[in-house]
C-alpha cells in the first residue's frame, strides 16, 4: 500500500550534476522489497502474533522453547520460512494437531544462519516450533556471579538488532515485519525476568513471569534479562531497573527520565509504548544502550556519577518514534533508525538543558564523524547515507556515517526549512507511518512533496542526493561550532605553544568540555605534553567511560605508559565495542602494541559478549 500511495519516481537531479551518471548510482544503491539480511518469505506467509514459552537453565546456559506463531497468508504459500542461528528444532505442529510435521533445515550461512522451511497449506493459522538454543547462541551471554555487580547470582540478557534474535527465537527475522507477542518465562526463583513488554516490578516467588506486548514489534526488538534485578520508580510512568547495589546510583543518574518522556511528547506526538523504563546491565553489555521496547537496556558505562552521559537515554527513548514505531525497512536503510535518532535525542537535550548543552553534542559529533570518515575515507561508498549491505553482516554498519552524517543531514532540512515547519512535518511523519516501516525512497519522496514543494533554491540548498547517495559530506557543508568550545581552541593552542598546563583543569571543567579538549590535543603530542595534562587532569584514573576511552586511545598513539595498566584494567572489565575497538585498533598498529592487546584480549574475551568479540576477533587475527 505504502508503496503505490509514492508512485511518482524520486525527482532528487539538480540540473548542474550528470543525470545519467546520477541515475545509475541510485540504481546500484536501491534495493528491491526484499530484505537481503533474511530468508523468510513475507510476500507469500508472514507472521502476525507469538506466543511464546521460554524455560532459562543457567547450568546448561540453555533457553528451551516452544514458539507458536500466528500466520497470514498474502498470497497461496505452500511453504512458510522462518530465519534460525544454530538452534535446535526438535519438533514442528500446525494448528491443534500435536503430531510432529516436517520441517527442513537450509545450508548454514555464517552471517544469516539458516532456513527454516515447513510446508503449510492455505488453511494454516498456527505453527508451533518447539526448540532449543546453543552454548554459542549469538544474541545470548550468560554471565556467571563474578561478572556482574553483586557477585551472588548469574545473569543473562539477549541483544537481537541487528540479525542476533533468530539465534535465541525462530523467527522471521527482517525489521519490515511486526508482531505481538506473549510470553510465559520460567527462571531460577530466586531472579527476575524482564522483556520488551510489559514488565513486572518483583520477583515472583516460583520463577515463572507472564509477558504483554500488545504492539506490534520487529524481532530485533526481542529481548530478555534474567538477573538479580530490583526496580526503583522515577515517576509515574518512568523507572530504572538494576542489581540491588546500583539501584540508588542508578535511579540518581537518570532522575531527568520523566521529563525527557514529556518533553519529547510536546515535540513529536504522543508516547505510545505505556511505561518507560531502563535497565542497567553488567559492564559486558556490547553496546551503550538498546532501544527495546517500554524497557531500555544501558550500559552501566553511563553511569558516570554526575548525570553528564545521560544523554544515552534521550537517544534511546527517541527510538521509541524513530525505529520502533517508524522502523527502518532494512538494514541499508539503518540511517532512518539512528540518524533521526540522534537528531531527536539532541531535541530532548536542547530542551531539557538548553542549546549551549546540544550545540556541544553536536560538535562532538562532528569530530567523531570526521574522525570516522577519515579512517573510512571518503570515497568509501559506505560513507553514503543509503548502504548497500547485502552479503555482509550488518553489524558492521554501525559508524557516525548512520549517526551523525543522518543527524546533518537532518540538521540542514532544519536549518534550510525552518524548524517550525520541520517540526510539524516530523510528528506527522511519526503519525503517518507509526508501527510501519520506512525506506529510502519513500522518506526522499515526502521530503519532496511536503517540504521542498518544487522550490528549486531550496531543493539545491538541501541537496538530497549528495547527503544520501554520496560518499563523504557534500561540499556545501559548513562545520558546526559552539561558543563554549571556542575557547578551549584558545586554551589548547596555549598549552601547546607554552607547555604550561597549570590551572587548565579549572577553565576546562565539564565532560564535554574534557572530550572536545582531549580530541584537539594532535595525535602526536607527545609523552611530556601527555605527562603534563595527566598531571593537571588526572584523565588516567578518570571514572568516565567516554574521557577514559577518549585519553587511552590518545595514550596508546603516544606511548604514554603510565596510562597502560588502567587500559588493561578498562578492556577486561567493559565489554561496550565503541570504546573497546578504538583503543584495541590503537594498540594494533603496531607490532608491540598487538602484542599486549592480544595479551589482554586472551583474559578479556571471556568477558564480552558475541557481538564485542566478533568484531575484535577480525581485528586481532
Ligand atoms: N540501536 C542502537 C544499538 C545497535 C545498533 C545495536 C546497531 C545493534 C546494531 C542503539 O540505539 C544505539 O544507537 N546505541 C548507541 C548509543 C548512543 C548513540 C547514545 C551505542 O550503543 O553507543
Ligand atoms: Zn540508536
Amino acid at each position: 500500500m505504502r508503496k503505490l500511495l509514492f508512485i511518482i519516481p524520486v525527482i532528487l537531479l539538480s540540473c548542474t550534476q550528470n543525470k545519467k551518471e546520477q541515475k545509475a548510482e541510485e540504481a546500484k544503491a536501491v534495493q528491491t522489497g526484499k530484505d537481503p539480511h533474511s530468508f523468510s518469505n513475507p510476500e507469500e506467509a508472514v507472521v502476525n502474533h507469538l506466543d511464546l514459552d521460554l524455560k532459562v537453565d543457567f547450568a546448561k546456559q540453555q533457553i528451551t522453547g516452544i514458539a507458536t506463531w500466528t500466520i497470514q497468508h498474502p498470497k497461496n504459500a505452500d511453504e512458510i520460512v522462518f530465519d534460525t542461528q544454530d538452534l535446535t528444532i526438535d519438533k514442528v505442529t500446525l494448528d491443534e494437531d500435536s503430531t510432529g510435521v516436517f520441517f527442513a533445515l537450509g545450508d548454514k550461512d555464517p552471517v544469516l544462519g539458516q532456513a527454516l522451511s515447513i510446508p503449510i497449506t492455505n488453511q494454516t493459522q498456527k505453527v508451533k516450533i518447539y526448540y532449543s538454543t546453543a552454548k554459542s547462541a549469538a544474541a545470548l551471554q550468560w554471565l556467571n556471579p563474578q561478572q556482574t555487580a553483586g557477585k551472588q547470582q548469574p545473569f543473562l540478557f539477549t541483544q537481537s538488532q541487528a540479525i542476533l534474535a533468530r539465534s535465541w527465537i525462530p523467527t522471521q527475522d527482517s525489521p519490515g515485519i511486526r508482531f505481538t507477542y506473549t510470553a510465559n518465562v520460567e527462571v531460577p526463583n530466586n531472579l527476575l525476568a524482564l522483556m520488551s513488554a510489559e514488565n513486572p516490578q518483583k520477583k515472583s516467588a516460583d520463577g515463572k513471569y507472564k509477558f504483554v506486548q500488545p504492539h506490534p514489534i520487529p524481532s530485533y526488538l526481542m529481548a530478555l534479562a534474567v538477573g538479580d534485578i530490583a526496580f526503583k520508580a522515577i515517576d509515574q510512568r518512568t523507572g530504572v531497573y538494576a542489581e540491588p547495589g546500583m539501584l540508588s546510583k542508578v535511579a540518581y543518574e537518570f532522575a531527568d527520565m520523566g521529563k525527557m518522556v514529556n518533553a519529547a511528547e510536546k515535540m513529536y506526538g504522543d508516547y505510545r509504548w505505556g511505561r518507560y523504563d531502563v535497565l542497567v546491565l553488567p559492564p559486558s553489555f556490547p553496546f551503550g544502550g538498546m532501544e527495546n521496547p517500554l524497557l531500555t537496556f544501558a550500559t552501566p558505562t553511563v553511569i558516570a556519577g554526575d548525570r553528564s552521559l545521560v544523554s544515552l537515554v534521550a537517544h534511546e527513548l527517541a527510538h521509541s518514534w524513530s525505529g520502533n514505531l517508524v522502523t527502518n525497512a532494512t538494514w541499508n536503510d539503518f540511517w532512518l533508525n539512528e540518524g533521526f535518532t540522534v537528531y531527536f535525542e539532541r531535541r530532548i537535550i536542547e530542551a531539557l538543558y538548553g542549546a549551549d548543552e546540544a550545540k556541544m553534542q553536536e560538535v562532538l559529533g562532528y569530530q567523531s564523524l570526521m574522525e570516522g570518515i577519515k579512517e573510512m575515507g571518503d570515497k568509501n561508498p559506505d560513507t553514503r547515507l543509503k548502504v548497500d549491505f547485502t552479503g555482509r553482516n550488518p553489524d558492521d554498519n554501525v559508524s557516525d556515517i548512520a549517526y551523525e552524517k543522518g543527524y546533518f543531514f537532518l540538521k540542514t532540512i532544519e536549518q534550510a526549512v525552518g524548524r517550525q515547519k520541520f517540526d510539524a512535518f516530523l510528528k506527522d511523519y511519526f503519525a503517518r507511518h507509526a508501527f510501519k516501516t520506512i525506506d529510502n525512497d519513500t522518506f526522499l519522496n515526502e521530503l519532496n512533496q511536503l517540504l521542498i514543494k518544487g522550490d528549486e533554491k531550496l531543493k539545491k540548498q538541501i541537496d538530497s542526493y549528495a547527503w544520501v547517495y554520496q560518499p563523504g559530506l557534500p561540499k556545501e557543508f559548513k562545520a558546526p561550532s559552539s561558543s563554549v568550545f571556542k575557547n578551549i581552541d584558545s586554551l589548547t593552542q596555549q598549552f601547546l605553544a607554552t607547555k604550561n598546563a597549570g590551572g587548565l583543569s579549572k577553565k576546562i571543567t565539564s565532560t564535554n568540555e574534557k572530550l572536545y579538549f582531549i580530541h584537539k590535543l594532535p595525535d602526536n603530542v607527545g609523552q611530556d605534553a601527555m605527562k603534563l595534562v595527566d598531571a593537571e587532569f588526572n584523565f588516567t584514573a578518570s571514572k568516565n567511560a567516554e574521557v577514559q576511552c577518549a585519553w587511552y586511545v590518545l595514550a596508546v598513539k603516544n606511548k604514554y605508559e603510565k596510562a597502560y595498566p588502567a587500559i588493561k584494567e578498562f578492556l577486561t572489565e567493559v565489554g561496550r565495542r565503541k570504546f573497546l575497538m578504538p583503543i584495541y585498533k590503537e594498540l594494533a598498529k603496531t607490532a608491540e602494541g598487538k602484542k599486549s592487546a592480544k595479551e589482554i584480549y586472551k583474559n578479556a574475551r571471556a568477558n564480552y559478549h558475541s557481538v564485542s568479540y566478533s568484531s575484535i576477533d577480525d581485528l586481532l587475527k
